[in-house]
């Protein structure tokens, strides 16, 4: 292998460290405390898995945390009812509704009926227009942000780099977009997406200084697809099934890892990747959305 490791995890202690030194401050100087709502609908054991960290995490930070779990045959209007709750508790300061959703629910209805500013997911139209058009007043989504800065803390800096994106969700693939193009540091590359309507992807992913996989197919990356040189950062969380895996299962990414990482230069691990990340940008995120509702405002 000759690639670098980008050791997300470490990059999210750092991060997490900088958080509860914060919120450590406000507790001390404004005797405020930043709290996270989290609300998970059925029995789903991935996102059990999910809601669980990010509550621990939320612990060890010193944030406030409440987890609201309600069965699978929950109705819409009782999952509205509560974030009207929450919308109006002055000690959540973010609402974090677990996603996927059971299928009579409506995800579009209920992200819209989160308060924009305890959005902490940015999944709002409201924060999803005030990142494209570059304002930093709203939220930026966290898996996304979350490899912004592990690229940013890894010393890769996109400007003028060509960023090809495989996948187009509205959760990873459309947020990065919108954010790598930004003509802010950190940011200010070309960026290509690739995605499933895509004659000849491997054409566009063999141009790509940065490559950034986030389809949810294992292994889907090969070394024939990638640029030698190339930093790539796989975002795919795929459980495959191994019966030498003490679970009957291992996690792999979208990337085929060992051969790719002998052609690249930097590449994510999975795990130990993107994911920490994602919860240390969460995290972030509470703490932005409780210093805005106090003004304590820092853009
Ligand atoms: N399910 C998978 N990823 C996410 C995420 O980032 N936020 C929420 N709320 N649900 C998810």
């Amino acid at each position: 292998m000759s690639a670098t490791i980008i050791n997300g995890k470490q990059i999210a202690t750092q991060l997490n460290n900088e958080t509860a030194r914060e919120v450590a401050g406000l507790a001390r100087d404004y005797n405020f405390q930043p709290g996270l709502a989290v609300v998970l609908i059925g029995d789903n054991p991935a996102s059990q898995v999910y809601v669980g960290m990010k509550v621990r995490k939320c612990r060890e930070l010193g944030i406030y945390s409440e987890q609201h779990i309600l069965p699978e045959k929950t109705s819409q209007q009782e999952l509205l009812q509560l974030i009207t709750k929450l919308n109006r508790e002055s000690i959540i300061h973010g609402i974090l509704v677990q996603f996927p959703l059971p299928a009579h629910i409506d995800q579009e209805a209920v992200v819209a009926a989160i308060n924009p500013g305890k959005d902490v997911d940015c999944f709002h139209p409201e924060n999803v227009g005030k990142m494209l058009i570059g304002k930093q007043d709203g939220f930026f989504p966290c898996t996304p942000y979350g490899v912004l800065v592990l690229l940013e803390r890894s010393g890769i800096n996109p400007r003028g780099k060509h960023a090809v994106i495989i996948g187009r969700s509205n959760i990873v693939g459309k947020p990065l977009l919108a954010l790598l193009i930004q003509k802010t540091a950190g940011a200010n590359a070309t960026v290509t997406c690739v995605h499933s309507g895509t004659t000849d992807p491997t054409t566009i992913t063999r141009q790509a200084d940065i490559l950034i996989a986030a389809i949810g197919r294992p292994e889907f990356v090969t070394a024939d697809m990638v640029k030698p040189g190339a930093v790539i950062i796989d975002v795919g969380i795929n459980r495959i099934t191994d019966s030498v895996a003490a679970k009957g299962y291992r996690l792999v990414g979208d990337v085929q890892f060992d051969e790719v990482a002998n052609k690249a230069s930097m590449i994510t691990p999975v795990p130990g990747g993107v994911g920490p990340m994602t919860i240390a940008m969460l995290m972030q995120n509470t703490l932005k959305a409780a210093k805005f509702s106090r003004d304590l405002r820092t853009l």
